[in-house]
């Protein structure tokens, strides 16, 4: 049968190469079989160190997935892996949109053709597999939606209890409905992600039984670092000179930012991207810890924009993500909604690119970068593409008018008439 995405063939071929767990602050080693995702010394977040030196690639031939790079995933018996066949998302070159921003290499890495439709699904087939592996019958995530679709999709494939906390009222329709047919068991909390997000802290720190599947569990990092593989792989070995990508809690840019320094120690690539950040202007922490030059990120309360997925005023990963920017001389950008959906409609209309609001705010974001003069005309740019169009079904009331004519087809000119329309 012919090989596919994230095709089970490829497993077994390999195992993962030493790799340790580790503090991100303070550098204490933590056992890599730990299902508790903070320093016990210092609180800090935690990270997945490979041991790479440059050496011979094993993954050469092998089709483009998340799996491909089974070498640099932390799972380490392929008896566990839940996999729907994620990752080898298109990279799509977008000349009409470049053009009008003067820039000729303009990429989109659309991650809304992962199974879920968004880039949760790289993260989760290897952490969900990693919960089987550490035994765990029951997860629980806080989302804005995509996470909880993701996790409702491999805890099914996988036979796991899933359990959702989300803000109520505040998820689009589409994400509701793919955690309700997976089956999860869907708690609502009044508030914001935060609140959510701090009930599931709480909850995991109490209850041992339940596997925290957010972006703090290092493990799903190290799914979402192959994107910066992918995109490595599909330019044929070139990095990108910029990487633009929207930033809710931070665990995707850093995980992104991860991938491309592990394929540089590889020796696959020679130099690294420059990672710019974009989050809505009325929730956006760590665009403002950027541009104060601040090395702490200040909540923001009750943040606001129509980019539902990265309403979120308490980025539990920040400081990975503002490591992220300044290790690259990246940096952030903020963008209205006005601009969101501007950029939403363009991508779909002039490069047939249907991506939910959240995600355009890469292609916002990198207007403003042109604008500032932050990226050269001349730059070879990637914008992350985070979620599909299809999820946010609210933007609806948003889109300009659009005329649905009637045809009576019974009439004997409907053709001549039809043709007067166009
Ligand atoms: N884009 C989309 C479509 C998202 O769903 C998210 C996060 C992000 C961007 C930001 O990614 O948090 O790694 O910086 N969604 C989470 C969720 C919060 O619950 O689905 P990040």
């Amino acid at each position: 049968m012919a090989c596919q995405r994230g095709q089970p063939s490829q497993r077994g071929l390999a195992m993962p190469w030493p790799y340790r767990l580790r503090c991100f602050n303070c550098h204490t080693q933590h056992p890599t079989q730990t299902t508790h995702y903070q320093c016990y010394k210092c609180g800090g977040l935690l990270e997945i160190i490979f041991q790479i030196s440059p050496r011979k690639i094993p993954w050469k031939g092998r089709g483009l997935s998340v799996w491909k790079y089974r070498e640099l995933l932390p799972v380490d018996n392929d008896r566990f892996i839940t996999t729907l066949a994620e990752g080898g998302t298109g990279l799509h070159h977008c000349p009409r949109l470049g053009r009008e921003m003067d820039l000729k290499r303009l990429y989109v890495k659309n991650e809304g053709e992962n199974p879920t439709g968004s880039f949760k699904d790289r993260g989760m087939t290897v952490a969900l597999s990693k919960a089987r592996e550490l035994r765990k019958r029951r997860v629980v995530c806080a989302s804005t939606g995509n996470t909880a679709a993701s996790l409702a999709a491999y805890s099914a494939r996988a036979g796991l209890q899933c359990m959702v906390i989300v803000p109520r009222g505040k998820i689009a329709a589409g994400k509701m409905l793919q955690v309700m047919i997976h089956g999860a068991t869907i708690f609502q909390v009044s508030g914001d992600f935060d609140e959510a997000m701090s009930a599931v802290a709480t909850l995991t720190e109490r209850r041992k039984g339940f596997h925290l599947m957010n972006s703090i569990n290092p493990f799903r990092l190290e799914g979402q670092k192959t994107l910066a593989y992918e995109v490595c792989d599909q330019l044929n070995g070139e990095s990108p000179d910029a990487i633009v990508l929207p930033v809710g809690n931070g665990g995707n840019i850093s995980a992104i930012w991860k991938g491309f320094g592990e394929f540089q120690t590889l020796g696959v690539t020679k130099a690294t991207p420059r990672m710019i950040a974009v989050q809505a202007q009325r929730a956006a922490p760590i665009a403002k810890a950027v541009r104060r030059k601040q090395d702490r990120v200040q909540p923001v309360t009750n943040p606001q924009t129509i980019a539902s997925a990265i309403r979120i005023g308490t980025p539990v990963n920040s400081t990975k993500v503002l490591q992220a920017i300044k290790e690259s001389r990246g940096t952030a950008e903020t963008v209205s909604d006005k601009q969101i959906l501007e950029a939403q409609r363009d991508l779909a209309s002039k490069e047939g690119i249907f991506v939910e609001p959240a995600s355009a705010a890469s292609i916002a974001g990198l207007r403003r970068s042109r604008e500032t003069g932050f990226i050269d005309r001349s730059d070879l740019v990637v914008c992350v593409t985070t979620g599909h169009g299809l999820k946010d079904p609210s933007i609806a009331g948003h889109i300009p008018h659009h005329e649905i004519y009637t045809l009576k087809i019974t009439h004997p000119d409907w053709i001549e008439r039809l043709e007067r329309i166009l």
